[in-house]
């Protein structure tokens, strides 16, 4: 019912603030240092304004489109995140359903709770793409490469804003820690919350990365995991061992998109991490027009960051974006109701997208280009 009633994403964040601890609800939904990066992603959608043509007949409405050579259901992929089943007991598995039946891309993280073989099995119609941290065990990194092709990944997705963890103060304010401890505030917020803090201690332990006797912060994971000495040749090594897509997450300036363009690659993502890393770090959707230009048609572009509704998706198209990918607002969802959570997002995003589109006079995403937005000062 409270899903129902839910009227965008807004409302639904509302409700996953209600239903999950504290600590879980603002490690998903803060962001790095001050949060200016994180503030300013969504600020920038706001400054958007349309321009519509009118007497376009948008009786009928096509709103895929087609990423790595294959359709979307809506130009929206869903954004790698870790520690999924933290934010509620069915986790990756509840998202990549809510995904395939949708028709939208679902994104495993490296530090994910449900691994990539055992995911695929669970949802084997959901077109699913992998993200990878490199390791600085180059071993463990090629062993997860390789069992992802095997489970069927058609993408790899390599984040390089990451070379150490961002500082992620409210975590440190918390106390947070993956997976949750026991402590006496835990202890009354599982007062406050019980079916959160049940469905956690009655299903099997969180596992990631095969470290599953593990319990720090996030920060300390990162940084015994992440490689901070990666650089290009490593791209051009994963090259050789992926045999699929290649992606590059985390492309910040258009000096480094033409870099990356020239390394063999598929696609960009141009995103600060959802303003989790590097705070004040740039503002994906004010970059992107001059990444498109660098790149010049070379590799796909998609971005992230900030994208909170279907008109903000519309937005960065009509920007050059081939797509979006949305990270927290189909985790709302699904802090809010698990799978129907994620799937209510869905629903709004895509009708958004298609409400949008026609009071813009467009029928298709070809018809979304730079003239039918303009940025308005403040
Ligand atoms: C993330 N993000 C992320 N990115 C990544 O490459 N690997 C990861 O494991 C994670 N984990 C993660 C956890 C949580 C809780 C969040 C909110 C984000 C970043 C994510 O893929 C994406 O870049 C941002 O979420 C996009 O910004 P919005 O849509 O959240 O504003």
């Amino acid at each position: 019912r409270r899903l129902a009633a839910a009227a965008d994403v807004a409302d639904l964040r509302a409700v996953a603030r209600r239903r999950t601890p504290r600590a879980v609800f603002d490690y998903t939904d803060g962001g790095a240092g001050e949060e200016l990066s994180l503030a300013r992603n969504q600020a920038a959608f706001r400054r958007i304004e349309f321009r519509p043509s009118v007497l376009r007949d948008v009786s009928s409405v096509d709103t895929s489109a087609s990423l790595l050579g294959e359709v979307s259901a809506l130009p929206i992929a869903l954004a790698p995140t870790g520690f999924t089943r933290m934010m509620h007991h069915e986790g990756e598995t509840a998202v990549a359903r809510a995904a395939a039946d949708h028709g939208v891309p679902y994104t495993l993280s490296t530090m994910g709770t449900t691994a990539a073989g055992p995911l695929a099995a669970a949802v084997p119609g959901v077109r699913r793409w992998f993200q990878l941290y490199l390791w600085r065990d180059r071993s463990r990194s090629r062993d997860l490469v390789l069992s992802a092709a095997e489970a069927g990944y058609e993408a790899l997705m390599l984040t390089v804003d990451t070379p150490v963890a961002g500082p992620r103060l409210r975590d440190v304010r918390n106390g947070m820690t993956i997976p949750p401890a026991l402590t006496a505030r835990t202890l009354l917020d599982g007062a406050l919350r019980p079916w959160w803090w049940m469905n956690l201690l009655t299903t099997p332990p969180l596992e990631f990365a095969s470290l599953s006797q593990w319990q720090g912060t996030a920060a300390d994971l990162g940084n015994l995991m992440f490689d901070p000495g990666a650089t290009a040749e490593d791209v051009a090594w994963l090259r050789e061992v992926w045999p699929g897509r290649l992606i590059i997450k985390g492309v910040q300036t258009a000096e480094d998109a033409r870099v990356m363009a020239g390394l063999g690659v598929d696609a960009l993502v141009v995103s600060n991490h959802g303003g989790r890393q590097l705070d004040r770090a740039p503002v994906p959707l004010e970059e992107l027009p001059a990444v498109v230009r660098a790149v010049d048609g070379a590799v796909e572009v998609y971005l992230d960051g900030g994208v909170r509704s279907g008109a903000d998706a519309v937005a960065a198209v009509c920007l050059g974006a081939t797509a979006v990918l949305v990270g927290r607002a189909y985790l709302y969802g699904l802090m809010a109701g698990g799978e129907a959570g994620v799937r209510r997002v869905l629903d709004i995003l895509s009708t958004e997208v298609r409400q949008t589109m026609q009071l813009l006079g467009a029928t298709s995403v070809k018809d979304l280009t730079p003239d039918r937005v303009r940025l308005r000062a403040g």
